[in-house]
């Protein structure tokens, strides 16, 4: 074998090697022949941060950065982060002596490196966090047997891991977590591998199975993560035979049982985390695992109360068991823990008083704890009242829905986030707030608060979020509040304010706010007189507007109606300084204004019409149409991404598509508006996106759609950077979204009469789920806006650059034909990874796919570097064949969308392939009948 690589590697070197001195392959020289091995190494990867310092003047490479030597001989090259691409070169192994090789956080897309078989010595290999992909070879036993270390997590790895994976006798640390490993995994070849110390199966989409009995034999384990993989029943006893375990990890399964008794007594377990799982019954009262340092056992079902042993263990920094089923109190020594700086039990049923009744919360809030940073213990029974002062190390409290009361304690300096709602809190909010200016989220809503708001409050510079409603603050707004600039959400409803709203809010970038049934007076800032706020001053009987600004149900202030307005202020000035002769012009100018005025009135009278059962409100989703939600701009207007609606009532995310101001529509245009709209609001197709209402004002018009959770095919092909995407999407993931796509578009060819055009297909149209099933977004709505009558949105009818077809533009009237067009461009785009536009030299994708194809005929080349794993070439290239045929320049020979899916169906291996679907299938009702 190594002679082999030899030639080969010979071979491809040639031209540069034979330039040295002496002929390589005599190997007289080690030293020399890996300087030059290193020297084509960085040719080959080109130059990155670490390699630009390597070069061939700087003689001795055992200098260079990222590169090891032991007598002379390179044994280690590490180079983590150096955004590699290139595959990993046979030549790597002729630097004989090389035991430890690290290429993390690389860009490395190709399978599995079996290149590095013929690294006879490596010992330790990490190519951890890269995009290395498909399935693990059978033979990876290959790899020198001297393995102690093998690294392949987070990456895109898929299939089974296979059973040689077990047969490195001397493996210590084997990582496989965070990729897509799937099936069963080789428990019996793992279990063999008795001096592992480190395993890590993490996060991978295994067959749900339970935790291997054998895994008992693995007796030097240390670190043993398992969490999101798909684990069932009880954790089993043999384990307990992992003596040595200091950090056990099995979170996000789906385990059942109680939590076995020797965890709570291990001897030198740290960390311990079972989170997100099934556990039921008690916790093992007698706690003897003094070494913990951190435990999370939260969102299980365990019952009973909290052990008293948890007391004794004095190293804990953490401790969460919130979402359980725990009840009684807080064991008193808890709070004395010296390291304790991390305690969440909320959502359980726990209860009991604060001193004198029970020594607890004493030492809780108490100087010992000076580590104590975060409580949060919100949503349980907890009663008494708090000490005056906090200790100064709290960042973090949260007591919401308990039963405490008294007053406010003075709060702690670090003070970040102060969480008190819903509790029997009284007395005055304390006017010495200096000692917590970093504050920045701050609730004291649904308590007893009295007096007024302290004009110190505006110290609290770094003030996010005030809440106090529901309490009965009086008094008048401090005008120091203008000054917050930080604050986005305030929130003083419900209260007994009064006097006006000082100016100054005007300065204030608000999200949310909320003044609505107080007692206060006078003009709503004039920042604040928009639909954004129309929920924000309800109640208030003495509050009004200015006259060019009507919000709804508020009186317009009267004294000041003209003097605020700067328009009519400017016309005065004009009346007086030019006098009479402009009388005539100033009129004209009065009654374009007095226009004006009613076309905005009108616009603040929303009507929405529904399309399916709504869980939120017109105002829900106005309130939502500010800046922090916008996600983007097409031609056609402006998208947001809003909340509405209440959880608990179903709210849920919507879609929000404003389309730019339309100018004034006349009664018909507006009719035949809501026509359009009508019918697209009825159509009921799986992959076609919910519109889920329409709302309409003489200036704008909103149409509400589902949310697509997971953008657009077009940002997952061509930003997945941006987005954050972990790896390309894979062939069958492709696949599936381009017959989704059909089926929507087919439905709306062939089974609406007339039929739909889309008009817009491309890839930024095609929206994801959470399981990346597809569905068309937008569907007529060009065609809305050309029969809006809105000819400055012309261009939004004309497609898009790249996926227009050659005759649109041309010809007045297009048909269905031009949508195929546009999906054989989508195709091309899931099949090349380019995008639609880039053509290079032949102007657009279509037209190069069409070159490509002539020229050159079907080759690997064609495809996106994700796909090119051999198992799914020629589906691949029969679809790219499909691709270029809808994409042909006549309309009549491109084939109909009904052809096109059932094409695209033959290769779906996955389910019912090839088979229609009824939403298909000529006699189903006709939902979209046009009149
Ligand atoms: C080569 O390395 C030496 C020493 O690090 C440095 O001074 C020199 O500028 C480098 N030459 C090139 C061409 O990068
Ligand atoms: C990779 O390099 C970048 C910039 O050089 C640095 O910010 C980042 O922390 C590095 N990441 C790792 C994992 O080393
Ligand atoms: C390098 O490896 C060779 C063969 O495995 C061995 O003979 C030689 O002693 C090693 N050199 C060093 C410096 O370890
Ligand atoms: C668990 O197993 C099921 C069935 O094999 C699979 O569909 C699912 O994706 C797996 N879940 C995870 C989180 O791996
Ligand atoms: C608690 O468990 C330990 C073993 O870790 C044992 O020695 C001790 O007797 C037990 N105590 C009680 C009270 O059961
Ligand atoms: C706690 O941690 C210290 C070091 O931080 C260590 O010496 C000690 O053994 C640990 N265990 C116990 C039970 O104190």
């Amino acid at each position: 074998m190594a002679n082999k690589w030899y030639v080969s590697f010979f071979l491809l070197f040639m031209i540069p090697f034979s330039l040295l001195p002496k002929s390589y392959a005599q190997s007289t020289n080690q030293s020399n022949d890996e300087h030059q091995i290193l020297l084509e190494l960085k040719k080959h990867w080109g130059s990155s941060p670490a390699l630009g310092r390597w070069n061939s003047t700087s003689a001795a490479h055992c200098n260079w950065q990222g590169i090891t030597c032991t007598n002379g001989a390179v044994t280690g090259i590490s180079l983590p982060n150096q955004t590699f691409v290139k595959p990993i070169p046979p030549s790597i192994c002729l630097l004989k002596n090389l035991t430890r090789l690290d290429l993390s956080y690389n860009n490395f897309s190709t399978s599995f490196p079996t290149v590095l078989y013929n690294c006879s010595n490596l010992k330790y290999l990490d190519l951890s966090n890269n995009a290395f992909a498909g399935q693990l070879p059978s033979d990876l036993n290959h790899l020198s047997a001297l393995f102690k270390h093998l690294n392949l997590s987070s990456n895109s790895f898929t299939g089974k891991i296979p059973p040689s994976i077990g047969w490195f006798p001397r493996l210590k640390s084997l990582l496989l977590d965070s990729n897509q490993f799937d099936g069963s995994y080789p428990a019996q070849n793992i279990s063999n591998l008795v001096d592992l110390e480190v395993l890590t199966l993490a996060h991978n989409p295994f067959m749900p199975a339970p935790v291997p009995v054998e895994f008992g034999r693995l007796t030097r384990l240390t670190f043993l993560w398992l969490s999101n993989m798909n684990i069932t029943d009880e954790i089993p006893e043999s384990l307990s035979s992992l003596i040595d375990l200091n950090l056990l990890d099995f979170s996000s399964n789906n385990i059942q049982g109680k939590i076995p008794t020797w965890i709570w007594q291990h001897k030198k377990l740290q960390y311990l985390y079972l989170y997100d799982n099934r556990f039921t019954g008690e916790i093992e009262p007698n706690v003897t695992a003094l070494n913990m340092v951190e435990i999370d056992v939260s969102s299980n079902e365990l019952t009973g109360t909290i052990p008293d042993g948890f007391g004794k263990l004095t190293n804990l920094t953490l401790l969460f068991l919130y979402f359980n089923k725990l009840n009684g109190s807080i064991p008193p020594s808890i709070g004395l823990l010296p390291k304790l700086t991390d305690i969440r039990l909320f959502n359980n049923m726990l209860s009991g008083s604060l001193p004198p009744e029970l020594e607890f919360p004493k030492s809780l809030w108490s100087v010992v704890t000076n580590q104590l940073s975060t409580v949060m213990i919100q949503n349980n029974s907890f009663s008494g009242t708090f000490p005056k002062q906090l200790p100064w190390n709290f960042t973090r409290l949260d007591i919401s829905n308990n039963r405490f009361s008294g007053p406010i304690p003075t709060l702690a300096g670090k003070m970040k986030i102060f969480i008190a709602a819903n509790n029997f809190l009284s007395g005055e909010i304390p006017w010495d707030l200096t000692g917590i200016s970093q504050v920045t989220e701050f609730d004291l809503s649904r308590n007893q608060i009295s007096g007024s708001l302290p004009m110190t409050i505006g110290v609290l510079a770094r003030l996010n979020a005030l809440n106090l409603s529901g309490n009965q603050i009086s008094g008048n707004i401090p005008a120091v509040f203008g000054f917050m600039t930080v604050l986005t959400i305030l929130d003083l409803s419900l209260n007994k304010l009064s006097g006006d709203i000082p100016k100054d809010f005007n300065n204030l970038k608000l999200n949310f706010l909320n003044l609505s049934m107080n007692q206060l007076t006078g003009e709503i800032p004039i920042s604040l007189q928009n639909e954004a706020y129309e929920q924000s001053f309800l109640f208030n009987p003495g509050l009004c507007v200015s006259t060019n600004n009507l919000l709804h149900n508020l009186p317009i202030c009267r004294a000041r109606t003209n003097v605020n307005n700067d328009v009519s202020r400017r016309l005065i000035a004009l009346f007086s300084s030019v006098g009479s002769i402009m009388l005539l012009g100033s009129a004209v100018l009065g009654i374009m204004l007095l226009r004006k005025k009613k076309h905005k009135q009108d616009h603040l009278s929303w009507k929405l019409t529904p399309f399916h059962i709504l869980h939120f409100t017109a105002n829900d989703i106005l309130s939502g149409l500010c800046e922090q939600n916008w996600i983007g701009s097409g031609r056609s207007g402006k998208v947001y991404r809003v909340y509405a609606g209440d959880r608990a009532s179903g709210g849920r995310m919507v879609a929000v598509k404003k389309i730019w101001n339309t100018p004034n529509l006349d009664d018909k245009l507006e009719k035949d508006f809501l026509a359009e709209v009508q019918i697209l609001g009825e159509i009921r197709h799986t992959n076609i996106v919910k519109l889920l209402c329409c709302m309409s004002s003489s200036g704008a018009k909103l149409l509400v759609y589902e949310y697509m959770e997971n953008g657009s095919l077009h940002q997952w092909l061509h930003q997945r950077e941006r987005i954050g995407a972990p790896a390309p999407l894979d062939w069958p993931k492709r696949l599936q979204i381009a017959i989704d796509s059909a089926r929507g578009l087919c439905y709306m060819h062939h089974d609406c009469s007339p039929p739909i055009v889309h008009r817009d297909v491309k890839s930024a149209n095609i929206l994801l789920d959470p399981n990346f099933r597809a569905k068309m977004a937008d569907f007529g709505l060009a065609r809305i806006l050309l029969r809006a009558g809105d000819s400055e949105s012309f261009s939004a009818i004309a497609g898009t650059f790249g996926y227009m077809a050659p005759e649109y533009g041309h010809r007045l009237k297009v048909n269905e034909k031009i949508d195929v067009y546009s999906f054989g461009v989508v195709l091309l785009e899931l099949i090349t990874g380019r995008v639609a536009n880039d053509g290079g030299e032949y102007y657009c994708l279509a037209q190069w796919a069409w070159r490509q194809y002539k020229e050159y005929g079907l080759s690997v080349d064609l495809l996106d570097e994700g796909i090119r794993d051999l198992t799914h070439v020629e589906d691949v290239l029969a679809v790219f064949t499909l691709a270029v045929i809808c994409t042909g320049g006549q309309p009549s020979a491109r084939p109909s969308m009904k052809d096109v899916l059932r094409v695209l169906l033959q290769f779906d291996r996955t389910s019912n392939g090839g088979i229609l679907q009824d939403d298909i299938s000529d006699e189903t009702a006709l939902s979209c009948i046009i009149d």
